[in-house]
């Protein structure tokens, strides 16, 4: 099964890219479910339908589905706000309450993408859509249960045991109500949940394109969100690079304007080399409806298979190498000084910026030593010794 995301700056055109891939899918003969994870109805705008909380058929083959976190998640809100606080905690953020909690941005987008999950392993479709929200910053979010291992393996088994040891003498003694097996069930279902949905959207048929105008500011922020993507594991495959003005018939207002997007078009060539980008043009009217998305996607792909596997590189490899071994992690536009490296245990603490990820070593350099990093060819290169602990 084929996973497109869609991502991008706020109204660059996501939504209209996402739905247009999954009408040419769906034209080639996939199943095919797009969804979208805002709270706003953009599909139903884009397709000019309404289209319901579960998937709901557009056209041949083609289902729509606007996920409604707070539906699905009523019931569960509770428990998840004790995961969401617990890893909170444990990320060092200040401490919130509850009712703060409601407000972290990204939040109600990451229990959205665990619907995703649900269709994923459905087995009712060849392709999956999934209409993101601005940024990257919820896929940042569902590197959250990586960063957590640790705990839910050390610390939570631990607790969840002392807790129930003491629960009858401290609720007795304290009046304050201590949690119950089933929310550390829940909580430990809704770990598993969010990792697998990280395994699925980094895995090797996932991919993640970036959509974006020919406008400095837009193609500033898409360079970071392609860092900040690299860091996370997800593998960016294609640029959509959307409303670009047609120069024929121009006038001198929009010769400006066609002088200025081919400079920043020129740019996003070198900054993107490597990946394909696929330009659509600043139409005359709001490519709405079936018939008007494929359109918009077919003139975008040209002869290109909007469904072709991601031929870039994982983000994250290990090789071998005479003494030990080399672990690359691309990081484009990023140079050393930007980078924080920290090793604890059998993970590497990777810091660019104000992200940081915490990744865990395959089991095969977790005796290693690390003995130096560097930036080199748009990647973070990390060289490990073998015989760490130099037996004999
Ligand atoms: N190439 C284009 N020519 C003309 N109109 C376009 C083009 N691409 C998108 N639009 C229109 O621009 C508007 C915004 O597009 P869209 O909703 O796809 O952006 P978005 O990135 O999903 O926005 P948001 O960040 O709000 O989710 C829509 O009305 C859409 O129909
Ligand atoms: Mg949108």
């Amino acid at each position: 099964m084929r996973i497109i995301l869609f991502t991008g700056k706020g109204g660059v055109g996501k939504t209209t890219a996402a739905a247009g891939t999954a009408v040419r899918a769906a034209r080639a003969g996939h199943r095919t479910l797009v969804l979208s994870t805002d709270g706003a109805h953009s599909l139903a705008d884009a397709f000019a339908l309404p289209i319901g909380p579960e998937p709901t058929p557009v056209s041949d083959l083609l289902y729509v589905q606007q996920v409604d976190p707070q539906r699905r998640f009523e019931r569960s809100w509770v428990d998840i706000q004790g995961y969401l606080l617990a890893v909170l905690d444990a990320a060092g953020v200040d401490p919130i309450t509850a009712e703060e909690l409601t407000v972290i941005p990204g939040a109600e987008e990451v229990l959205a993408l665990l619907e995703l999950r649900t269709q994923a392993l459905s087995g009712d479709w060849d392709v999956v859509v999934v209409d993101c929200a601005p940024t990257a910053e919820t896929l940042r979010l569902l590197a959250l249960p990586e960063a957590l291992g640790w705990y839910m393996d050390r610390v939570f088994p631990a607790e969840r045991r002392i807790v129930k040891a003491l629960r009858p003498v401290l609720s007795r003694a304290t009046g304050v109500p201590m949690p119950r097996d089933t929310v550390f069930d829940a909580v430990e279902r809704l770990h598993r949940d969010l990792e697998e949905v990280h395994a699925l959207l980094t895995g090797d048929t996932a991919s993640v394109r970036l959509v974006l105008t020919p406008e400095t500011v837009v193609v500033a922020e898409a360079r970071r969100s392609l860092t900040t993507l690299s860091l996370f594991g997800y593998r960016v495959d294609g640029v959509v690079a959307n409303r670009v003005f047609p120069t024929e018939g121009a006038d001198p207002w929009r010769l400006q304007w066609t002088a200025a997007q081919a400079e920043v078009l020129d740019e996003i060539g070198q900054s993107f080399s490597g990946l394909p980008i696929w330009r659509s043009s600043y139409l005359p009217g709001e490519p709405v409806g079936v018939e008007a998305l494929g359109s918009f996607a077919a003139a975008a792909y040209g002869h290109d298979d909007p469904l072709a596997a991601p031929t870039t590189d994982s983000p994250m490899t290990v090789t071998r190498t005479r003494t030990g071994a080399t672990l690359r992690i691309a990081l484009p536009f990023v140079a050393t000084s930007d980078i924080d490296l920290a090793r604890h245990g059998d993970e590497l603490v990777v810091t660019v910026g104000s992200y940081r990820r915490l990744i865990a070593l395959p089991a095969a350099l977790g005796k290693h030593a690390v003995t130096g990093a560097r930036i080199d060819h748009g990647a973070l290169q990390v060289r490990f010794r073998a015989d760490l602990e130099g037996h004999g």
